[in-house]
């Protein structure tokens, strides 16, 4: 199924709102290719994002991110691309999201995600600060960037599970054709 013909359905939103999960079902769903551009850099640099972090800095990571999102908005057609919560912190990765993607935005309150997070402690941006309020600031800060490239927005904590998003996105998808 090719549901915009030339744009990728891509997924933006703060860490642990379940991005690559939806992803994957949501792919499974409409019979799509799926990618996620943290995994497209690990695959680049050869290791873990934490380690990028650590020994080439946040910089690094962030050009890396960059080109990863190029890649996965212009590689084929059909495909459900999950992002870093951070995608949207560049202004240049803005523009190619609102101009290739349509871009669902996933968010919920900070109580959720830490759930879904779990085990903080391999979270590079978490490494040396208080994640409750690393998260609060995310959301504070991001939320503008995340509204400006998306097309559609679902809080999660709504849901059960990343398969009851995906159906929810599909049924928004639907909508707007
Ligand atoms: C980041 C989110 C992470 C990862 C990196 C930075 C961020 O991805 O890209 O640790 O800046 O919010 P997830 O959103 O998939 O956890």
């Amino acid at each position: 199924m090719s549901f915009t013909g030339t744009k990728q359905i891509v997924l933006v939103g703060p860490m642990g709102v379940g991005k690559s999960s939806v992803a994957r079902r949501l792919a499974a769903l409409m019979n799509l290719e799926w990618c996620d551009t943290d995994e497209l850099v690990e695959a680049e640099v050869g290791c873990s994002i934490s380690e990028l972090f650590s020994t080439r800095g946040e910089q690094v990571f962030r050009e890396l991110e960059s080109a990863a999102l190029h890649q996965a908005l212009n590689t084929g057609e059909g495909c459900v691309v999950a992002t870093g919560g951070g995608v949207v912190l560049a202004e240049v990765n803005r523009l190619k999201l609102m101009e290739n993607g349509l871009v669902v935005w996933l968010d919920a309150d900070v109580q959720t995600l830490l759930e879904h997070i779990g085990d903080t402690t391999s979270r590079p941006l978490f490494r040396h600060r208080e994640p409750t309020i690393v998260l609060q600031e995310i959301l504070e800060q991001r939320g503008p960037l995340y509204a400006e490239v998306a097309d559609l927005r679902v809080d999660v904590s709504w849901y059960e599970s990343a398969d009851a998003v995906a159906k929810k996105i599909l049924e928004l998808l639907g909508d707007k054709k």
